[in-house]
């Protein structure tokens, strides 16, 4: 967990127009800035930029957030990196909390970063003076641009050629990156030589690892020598081949313009697709697909396509994908397979039949669905009872781990009408419950409906959270009223201070079950201008009205009750008289505003 009070402090400390503006152009649209929006596609700017609230929000497809909102929508990061990022741009350190990696843990990865950078700027210089190595490249269809784009270098041969770019060779930073490792006499020598490597980059743009590849045609016969086709770095506090995705950071822009990503096995693959002009490929490490790898994609785009080769290896490789895939399959997320003819992998399809066919068969790889009822269908006997019962049977833990929605009606149905069954059958028989609970990521919505008031009091103190200081503690008794709930959360932030603009509102209520109130309410105020007129003659009529309700109401219990005591007459007419008071003050404030 980061403080909340280094939110508001990095909130501060951030303009929320340079950040995006890194990302997108933005211009100037009278008191905000706009840009087509970056999220959806469009040919007139509705994407609206704040500086003053320090907020986003696009008319078009209604996306709307704070600078750490935006980064993490448009870099796919989490909150904690996308945090780190921004504190990082304006010179801020993030305190770090039990939970996380501690401050010495940090600053290694700091360091482990550097060098990596150090190295692979070593490595692209390395290959300009390399003429075998450009040859190579040459061969395989590269370009010197795409070789740049993804910072392709060549670690020359030689044992200790990283010694004239690092000064502490023999330094523990160079061997905990695992650029170098020690003979048994303890002399170092440099881990990649003698082969073209391409950094594996973060979300965040650091270089976090290196894939080394020999030059030759390279296959069984390097690998018995002892030398294999492809090395990797070791795993590090910065590098976990199971989160990472080789080609992510360069394919961010073409997966929002493309609407889908593709994965694929290689290196070569997601550069040569990228040549063919496929930018939208990313490859993992040489290691089977995860979780985090589905997540981390689906956080980019709604759509991912696996691509793997037809023979069998492939088609294991495919299974795994997809189980672990299933859990992630809100409703408007979709995964699809492609196996390519045997003997092909996406780099030599393409180069060898062309960008359009490669697309074609984008265009028709199998839903997930289909791959799922199809291998299973394929590995039973549905002319027999017992066949279609193991089907069912089979279909039972992958169905069940399918988020509870559309997708999952679906596939009970198709496989009920597989296994002759019907799909409350099937519903019944995988235990799959009730098919409509929340979604596991739901927009949450307000637990008290909030009243027309109290939403315009909360879209007042969006707008303009200096009117909350005016606030008694008579009433901010007022707001416990049911319905006035998301006011009273706000008031009280803004009374606790720290907060002074609706960004750091918005971000200290990110985990209040009012969020996605504050976040709309702040996203569609962005262009009301004029602000409400009179914010602060309504805040006091609102609380005159609540004033008004509760003395009305206690009015009516005494009123009903039987033979009053002394204090109770009093207490009555005093009640008779508040009640006149606040009817004049509202009319006069009606008056006023008018
Ligand atoms: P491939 O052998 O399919 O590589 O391995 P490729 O991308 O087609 O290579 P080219 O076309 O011959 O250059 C796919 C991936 O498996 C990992 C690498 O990540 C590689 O990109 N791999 C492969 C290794 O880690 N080590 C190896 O020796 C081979
Ligand atoms: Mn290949």
């Amino acid at each position: 967990m980061i403080p909340q009070s280094f939110i508001q402090e990095l909130l501060g400390r951030v303009d929320i127009v340079d950040v995006i503006d890194r990302h997108v152009k933005l211009k100037r649209a009278g008191a905000n800035h706009a840009a087509c929006c970056p999220f959806h596609n469009e040919k007139t700017p509705s994407f609206t930029v704040s500086q003053a609230k320090q907020f986003y929000h696009c008319f078009g497809c209604g996306a709307h957030g704070t600078a750490i909102g935006f980064l993490m929508e448009y870099s796919g990061l989490g909150f904690v990196e996308a945090v780190k990022e921004l504190a990082q741009g304006v010179g801020l350190k993030v305190p770090e909390s039990r939970a996380e990696p501690g401050p010495a843990r940090a600053r290694e990865a700091q360091d482990l970063t550097a060098v990596l950078l150090r190295a692979a700027q070593f490595y692209r210089s390395r290959l300009k003076d390399a003429p075998g190595a450009i040859a190579y490249l040459r061969k395989r269809g590269l370009s010197g641009e795409v070789a740049k784009h993804f910072g392709i270098g060549y670690a020359p041969d030689g044992w200790q050629n990283l010694a004239a770019a690092f000064s502490d060779y023999d330094g523990e930073p160079l061997a905990a990156a695992g650029l170098v490792k020690q003979n048994e006499e303890g002399r170092r020598y440099d881990v990649f030589r003698n082969r073209i490597v391409f950094p594996i980059v973060d979300l965040r743009g650091n270089v976090i690892g290196f894939g080394g590849r020999v030059l030759e045609a390279g296959g069984a016969d390097s690998a018995a020598q002892g030398s294999p086709k492809y090395l990797n770095s070791p795993e590090s506090p910065v590098f976990e081949k199971g989160r990472e995705l080789y080609g992510l950071y360069q394919a961010r822009r073409a997966i929002r313009e493309s609407g889908r990503v593709v994965v694929v096995e290689g290196y070569m693959d997601v550069v040569a697709l990228a040549q063919a002009g496929i930018g939208n490929a990313v490859a993992t490490l040489g290691t089977a697909t995860t979780p985090v790898h589905v997540q981390k994609l689906l956080r980019q785009t709604d759509e991912v396509v696996f691509c793997f080769d037809g023979d069998s290896a492939g088609r294991r490789a495919a299974w795994r994908a997809l189980e672990v895939s299933l859990a992630h399959l809100q409703d408007g997320k979709q995964v699809k397979f492609l196996f390519l003819p045997d003997g092909e992998d996406p780099d030599t399809y393409v180069r060898g039949r062309g960008r359009a066919e490669f697309e074609r068969l984008l265009a028709a790889a199998q839903p997930l669905s289909r791959f799922l009822l199809d291998d299973l269908a394929g590995r039973h006997d549905l002319a027999s009872a017992e066949g279609r019962a193991a089907l069912i049977h089979a279909a039972r833990p992958l169905l069940r781990q399918l988020p509870a929605g559309a997708l999952r009606l679906q596939l009970a149905r198709e496989l009920a009408e597989r296994g002759r069954s019907t799909p409350e059958e099937v519903t019944a028989l995988c235990e799959l419950g009730p098919s409509t609970p929340p979604r596991a990521a739901p927009p949450r919505a307000p637990t008290r409906p909030v009243t027309p008031l109290g939403e315009r009091l909360v879209r007042l103190l969006l707008s303009d959270p200096a009117c909350a200081a005016a606030v008694t503690p008579a009433e901010r008794e007022l707001l416990d009223a049911p319905g006035f709930a998301p006011v009273a959360e706000l008031i009280d932030l803004l009374k606790d201070g720290g907060c002074s603009t609706p960004a750091m509102l918005i971000e200290a209520t990110r985990d209040s079950p009012h969020a996605a109130l504050y976040r709309s309410v702040a996203g569609e105020s962005l262009t009301a201008s004029p602000e409400d007129p009179g914010a602060a003659d309504a805040f006091a009529e609102a609380f005159r009205r609540l004033e008004h309700d509760r003395v009305k109401g206690e009015f009516e219990r005494l009123n009903a009750a039987g033979p009053l005591s002394d204090a109770e007459r009093q207490r009555f007419h005093a009640l008779i008289r508040r009640l006149a008071e606040l009817k004049g003050a509202s009319r006069a404030g009606v008056r006023q505003e008018t």
